[in-house]
Formats: structure tokens, sequence, C-alpha cells
């Protein structure tokens, strides 16, 4: 793991703090002053910061991404649907949680960690624009294009939502950006302007893109490049 994601983590500072107190020499690695925040550290490895020193072992935290099949829900239990938790063994899954959650019958990329800290950050309304690739039941038209980029009431919701962006690949195939998390959204979205969400597929949140070596149903550790772009990603609802 890289120094400063290490100490953002045991310090409960978010990574630009950990990296400017690293830089700045507050951070000694086994007893020594260190300044490079991308230093890797092992197991085994001392850190002293602010007086106190940690050790750091294999179990620190975990970032995965997980390529959710339709047919899972993120919840803790369900009695007729398999959970995406069932994937780990039960002392790993209790561990873990959903960066947020995708519906039933939406598939794609799924974040889980155990870091309740990141999982807080990354779900923050606007942070992250995640991209969904749409099979709609009637044509794209022109008028409901334009209501979506517009803005749209959604019943019983405050204000009006916004889609970020949105790209036409097909008569009824659709990609587009939502900044937003909210609770089956895109396919209220879709239903606001008189259409109809077919199905629905999550690949890519910021610039994390859904591997495509990753089968439904597999995951595998978020690399660091990729928890980087997630720290530091471009949260503007643009494309
Ligand atoms: N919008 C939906 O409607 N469902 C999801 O799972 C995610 C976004």
């Amino acid at each position: 793991m890289r120094l400063d994601r290490w100490l953002a983590v045991v310090a409960g500072l978010s990574r630009s703090q950990a990296r400017s107190a690293i830089r700045s020499g507050q951070v000694q690695l086994q007893g020594q002053c260190v300044r490079q925040i991308a230093m890797q550290v092992d197991p085994g490895m001392q850190m002293r910061w602010q007086g106190s020193d940690h050790l750091f072992s294999e179990s620190a935290q975990r970032y995965l991404m997980y390529h959710k099949p339709v047919g899972e829900v993120c919840s803790r239990e369900d009695a007729h649907h398999p959970l995406v938790f069932d994937r780990w063994s039960v002392a790993e899954g209790q561990h873990l949680m959903t960066v947020g959650r995708l519906d039933c019958d939406t598939s794609g990329l799924l974040l889980l960690t155990t870091d309740g800290q990141w999982s807080q950050q990354l779900r923050k309304p606007g942070r992250h624009v995640k991209t969904y690739d749409v099979l709609l039941h009637n044509d794209l038209t022109e008028i409901m294009r334009e209501q979506l980029l517009g803005g749209v009431e959604l019943r019983g919701e405050a204000g009006r939502i916004q889609v970020c962006w949105l790209e036409q690949q097909g008569d009824r195939q659709v990609r587009m950006g939502v900044s937003e998390g909210r609770y089956h959204l895109v396919r209220r979205l879709w239903a606001a302007v008189g259409n109809h969400v077919v199905a629905l597929h999550r690949s890519a949140i910021g610039a994390v893109v859904l591997d495509e070596q990753l089968a439904a149903g597999h995951w595998r550790d978020l690399r660091e490049d990729e928890i980087s772009l997630l720290d530091v990603s471009n949260s503007e609802c643009s494309k």
C-alpha cells in the first residue's frame, strides 16, 4: 500500500491532508523521516505520526472492484435473491460494505471496501459522475434528451435532477452520466420522460472503468492508480 493512503486510513485524514503531512516531514517510517508520498509500505513496517506508532499489516483496508451480475442484491439479507456478499467467505464479507448500491436488475461496476470513511466520501452527491449504459423500450427522442439534460422533477423529490451528459449509441441504446446516487435514479429519470429502461449496466464511476477482463460475478482488488483516480477524479458534471 502507498504511504499516503495508509496514513489517511490510520489517521482519518483525507488523501490530500495525508500527502501534505508527509511532504512537510511529519511522518517517520522505520524511524526515518520520509517525504515520498507514493512510497510502498510492506507488512511489518512501522510508521510514527503525531507521537503514535502504527504497524502495517495485510489486514489493512480492502478496496475491491466487483462486476455485479443481474439478479444479486446489495443488502445483507434477502429471502429471494442471492447477495453480492455471498461471493466472499462469511468472515471476509462481514467486514465489506458496498459503496452505494446497484439495484437487483442492474449489472456492472460495484465498489466494495472495508474503509467506511472512504465509502462515505465517495457517496457524497456530485463527487463522481457514474456512467450507465441503458437499453430503452422506446426510441430516444429529442424532447426526452432536452428534458433530461435540462433537469427533471421526480415525484416526491425536491428540486430537479439533471443528467450530466447523454450519448446516443443506437435508437434505443444510450450511455449517460449522473452524479447522484438516489434510489432507482436512472430508471425513474427515464420513466419521468415517458420511456422505460429495459436493461441497465454501470460501466464506470468517475474515471474508474469496469475491467473488461472481469466477467460478471468476479472481483479483483482495485489498483493503486484506480484508488488515486477516485481520490482526485474530476467531479464536474460534464464530459
Ligand atoms: N439507477 C437505477 O435505476 N438503478 C441502479 O442500480 C443505479 C442507478
